[in-house]
């Protein structure tokens, strides 16, 4: 695997997003190591919990790799969509082993939507977290439109969805979108203390909690579906075209439906 690295030790498993220069960026390639990873671990009695986080200071993930989907079709982005949860965010969410993530920087888009598919987050107190997709005039595709309301309530999700703008670790730790925000030299080692503190407890009952937990909130389950074909039609507008375009030329966009 290039893009992630995967380290067991002591029950601990970490798993590191490993593009540093594209700012942990996922692509394909990424996503596909991602759910290897994760499915190496589903039956490896040597794991018993598992720490998501970022390689380098500077960032968890900056979201999705937008120079890979830049070009795509309505159909592309919702199948871009679609395998993401299927293959990665979902089956995070309902691994069966306590996943905590370590968001050590920018967690922006599809990054902020791995870190939400993760049981459990912890920040560095210099991370900043957001949903920036309507600036690229598409909306976050990889479960952050149910999942961020599940975490912080509707009127701030919205609110982070519509302004696109980044909150810092304090503003994430009152919203309850983060559990404790640390230095960011402390960040592994209170991450492996808490899996410490997991593993007192019976790993297989965590597995039938996060079952349970889960099951709770299927009553929204349909909204997956309606984000996936919503993700998609996007890619159809001009306004994605110029969002995009605008980012890959490092300029501000101007958006034709605006
Ligand atoms: N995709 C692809 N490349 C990315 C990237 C991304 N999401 N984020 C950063 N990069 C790349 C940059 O293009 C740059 O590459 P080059 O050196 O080749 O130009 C490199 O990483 C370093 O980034 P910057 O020079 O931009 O670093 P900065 O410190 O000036 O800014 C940042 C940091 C604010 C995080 C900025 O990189 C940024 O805004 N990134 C994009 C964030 C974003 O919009 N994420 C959402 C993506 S869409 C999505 O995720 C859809 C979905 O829900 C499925």
């Amino acid at each position: 695997m290039e893009n992630v690295q995967l380290t067991v030790n002591e029950g601990i498993a970490t798993l590191v997003i490993n593009r540093p220069k594209q700012l942990n960026a996922l692509n394909k390639q990424t996503l596909a190591e991602i759910s290897e990873a994760f499915e190496s671990m589903r039956n490896d009695d040597g794991v018993k919990v598992v720490i998501m986080t970022g390689s380098g200071e500077k960032a968890f993930v900056a979201g999705a790799d937008i120079k890979e989907f830049a070009n795509f079709s309505g159909v592309q982005g919702s199948e871009l969509a679609k395998t993401g949860h299927m293959t990665v965010f979902n089956s995070i969410e309902e691994f069966s082993k306590p996943v905590i993530a370590a968001i050590n920087g920018f967690a922006l888009g599809g990054g902020l939507e791995l870190a939400m598919a993760a049981h459990v987050r912890i920040a560095s107190d210099n991370a900043r977290m957001g949903l920036p997709e309507t600036s690229l005039g598409v909306i976050p595709g990889y479960g952050g439109t149910q999942r961020l309301p599940q975490l912080i309530g509707k009127g701030r999700a919205l609110e982070m969805i519509f302004s696109a703008k980044m909150i810092d670790a304090a503003t994430a730790l009152n919203y309850g979108l983060v559990n404790a925000v640390v230095p960011q030299e402390a960040l592994q080692a209170t991450a492996e203390n808490m899996a410490l503190g997991f593993m007192k407890n019976s790993i297989v009952a965590m597995g039938y909690a996060v079952e349970a937990v889960n099951a709770g909130m299927l009553e929204g389950a349909i909204g997956y579906d309606v984000e996936v074909q919503a993700f998609g039609d996007c890619f159809e507008t001009a306004d994605f075209k110029e969002g995009t375009k605008a980012f890959l030329e490092k300029r501000k966009p101007e958006f034709p439906g605006s």
